[in-house]
């Protein structure tokens, strides 16, 4: 067993979202790298002790590594936001890693370049060694299992883009065919978070064409730059579309479409020679992005609701194209 400690803004949601992840054998609330031994949860909300709002997580390292638990961490936490979280504000809020063995350094330090070079800028999150830690008194532990509906930071359907993500990663395996694991994520994806339309776009010279999907029929083919899919596909980003009638261009397959975000998809660097090799396991790059290289394909989903997709859609819906 191993551990690592995690501050993300308020430690309830904290402790709740890594309770959820497969590998995990312990998440506790405490207080972290303050000046005052054995602090109450009201010296701690003073601000003047010092203390970080964390999370102590014990891990399998054989089920989980370490890697895969700051990506995921990364994903409840904003990283640009000095002290603060949500709605809650203060240095107790600062978020931060911090590592009881020197061991941990390397990996810990290229994830943090990995989102250093997602964020075009450092992020203000503390890379530290844990000087102190104290468990949080008991009314705090598994305060959203004994609470649920409870105050928590973090947006709803994480939990839920959590579950999939896991989900889906156990559902593919190693299957080699990349046709076959994007329609089981399809069918997966589609099922779980009850969208219109769920699919890819496959880059095939200069256009891409309609590959395994799920919902109504949809047009076969989309230019270079046209459409959400070949803007994403040309501009190799993720497009958040809250309103499709506000987005020039856009292409509507079914009149029921509202809101759309588009994923690219990339090819992992070291299946480059080996384009049916797209897969990713637990330990692994999720993204293997070479530079300059291209999608080679999209993930596209569409909702008959206006502005269901955000950030927290965006990057979920990354590691999940990663995985897929
Ligand atoms: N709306 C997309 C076309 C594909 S359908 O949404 C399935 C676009 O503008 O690229």
């Amino acid at each position: 067993m191993k551990e690592i400690y995690f501050a993300g803004g308020c430690f309830w949601g904290v402790e709740h979202f890594f309770k959820g992840v497969d590998g995990v054998a312990e998440a506790a609330p405490g207080y972290a790298n303050g000046s005052l031994d054995s602090p109450s949860y009201e010296q701690v909300y003073t601000d003047a002790t010092g203390h970080a709002e964390t999370v102590r997580v014990r891990y399998n390292p054989d089920r989980v590594s370490l890697q895969t638990l700051v990506r995921l961490f990364f994903t409840i936490i904003d990283p640009l936001s000095l002290n603060r979280q949500g709605h809650d504000e203060g240095t107790r809020y600062r978020t931060g890693i911090y590592y009881t063995g020197e061991e941990d350094l390397p990996v810990l330090k290229e994830c943090f370049e990995e989102l250093s070079g997602k964020l075009g800028c450092a992020p203000v999150t503390e890379l530290l060694p844990l000087k102190s830690f104290w468990p949080a008194e008991e009314r705090h532990q598994d305060y959203l299992g004994k609470n649920p509906g409870g105050y928590c930071h973090i947006p709803l359907k994480t939990f839920r883009y959590l579950r999939l993500y896991q989900d889906l990663a156990l559902l593919l395996g190693d299957e080699p065919d990349p046709i076959a694991r994007m329609a089981n994520a399809a069918a997966l994806i589609h099922s779980r978070m009850h969208f219109l339309w769920t699919g890819f776009y496959l880059v095939r010279d200069d256009e891409l064409v309609l590959g395994p999907f799920q919902g109504p029929e949809a047009c076969f083919r989309i230019a270079y730059g046209k459409g959400v899919c070949g803007t994403a596909w040309a501009q190799r980003r993720t497009i958040v579309v809250p309103d499709v009638e506000q987005f020039p261009g856009h292409i509507a397959c079914s009149s029921d479409s509202r809101s759309e975000i588009v994923v690219p998809l990339w090819r992992r660097a070291e299946d480059s020679h080996a384009p049916s090799g797209l897969r990713m396991t637990d330990g692994e790059s999720p993204v293997g992005v070479t530079e300059g290289e291209c999608p080679v394909g999209v993930l596209d989903i569409d909702s008959a609701e206006k502005g269901t997709f955000d950030s927290t859609d965006a990057t979920w819906l990354e590691l999940i194209a990663a995985v897929i």
